[in-house]
């Protein structure tokens, strides 16, 4: 699909740089953030992934409709954006099995190995509703992610649900009072993947989960990934709030204390006047997003236990000079696995 129309200009946000055959055109879908973007994926160069970069610098989250991609084309666009990181710690070190063609390719729908849906309660299901909290992918790990790219292979049916919501953490942060930003300026959050997982395991009366009642679901008894919490973006200049569902605590702070501050940030940071939900329409859909100025969540929904929805993911690494926190660059542990 072409569109002729000029790029918008957003609130709060530079223009793009002009060029002559631009290869992705933008539709905004939201005042700070979020665009359709529309472009040709039938030949995948070096150059279109480039002004996708330059797009995800603006926008921090591009929907493409339809690309017609398939999990190869997937894994071949996505190394061109940089060095992925890939599941084979997790199959070797968890025993779990990999049902897709590449270790490069995260499977975060319902799908079992063996193809059938996954059902409600089973122990992947309970470690998959951390997906349904605000979150910025691989934050507890030393490297985090920078750019992800979800591909839709399979989806229910319209109105049973399992969008997925984003969140503007450059706009976020800009919206804090001086005296917060100035209290959490030199803040190091330690993140745990484990730390979520609880989280979404705790029922209504404040009971977690028998089965992540466990050493090995204890964020204390693991490495926590450290990461500044304010830091400035560097693609687009902007200073952005580093936060994400997997925040255990504040380094050097009480950990009750820091963690009701870091809660309330999380809450703040989705606000609906920072968020955009994006429908997941057809196999093919493409949504590539920023997790460096953006948080997202998958919305739950009546589909669960009934309909396959099959969502693929490549992720690239970071490579801002953030991108190892504070965990010493190299460091080879991956969270929960350590
Ligand atoms: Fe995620």
């Amino acid at each position: 699909m072409a569109l002729t129309q000029p790029i918008p200009t957003l609130t709060g946000l530079g223009s793009l740089p002009a060029t002559s055959h631009p290869l992705v055109q933008y539709r905004s879908l939201h005042p700070t953030f979020g665009a359709d973007a529309f472009a040709d994926f039938t030949t995948i160069t070096q150059e279109l992934v480039d002004e996708i970069k330059m797009g995800l610098a603006k926008y921090g989250v591009l929907v493409f409709r339809k690309t017609g991609l398939s999990d190869a084309k997937h894994v071949e666009m996505s190394h061109l954006f940089g060095d992925l990181d890939d599941i084979a710690p997790f199959v070797k070190g968890l025993g779990q099995e990999n049902r897709l063609s590449s270790d490069f390719l995260f499977d975060v729908g319902n799908v079992n190995p063996d193809g059938t849906v996954m059902q409600p309660g089973g122990m992947r299901d309970l470690l998959l509703r951390c997906n349904n909290h605000f979150h910025a992918d691989s934050a507890f790990n030393p490297r985090r992610a920078g750019i992800s790219l979800l591909l839709a292979h399979e989806l229910p049916p319209a109105g049973f649900g399992g969008d997925t919501e984003f969140a503007d953490t450059r706009s976020a942060y800009k919206g804090l009072s001086e005296e917060q930003k100035e209290e959490i300026n030199d803040w190091v959050v330690c993140n745990s993947q484990l730390n979520c997982r609880r989280n979404a395991n705790i029922d209504d009366n404040g009971k977690l989960n028998p089965l992540l009642d466990t050493d090995e679901f204890d964020p204390m008894k693991h490495r926590f990934g450290k990461h500044k919490l304010v830091q400035t973006h560097e693609p687009s200049g902007r200073k952005n709030l580093y936060i994400a569902a997997h925040a255990h605590h504040v380094e050097g702070l009480p950990i009750e204390e820091s963690q009701q501050k870091l809660n309330e940030l999380l809450s703040h940071a989705g606000n609906p006047e920072y968020t955009l939900r994006v429908e997941w329409r057809d196999p093919g859909d493409l949504v590539i997003w920023d997790n460096t100025c953006t948080l997202h969540r998958s919305i739950p929904g009546t589909f669960a236990g009934k309909y396959k929805r099959d969502l693929r993911r490549t992720t690239v690494h970071d490579t801002s000079t953030q991108a190892w926190g504070l965990n010493g660059e190299g460091a080879t542990w991956r969270s929960g696995l350590d």
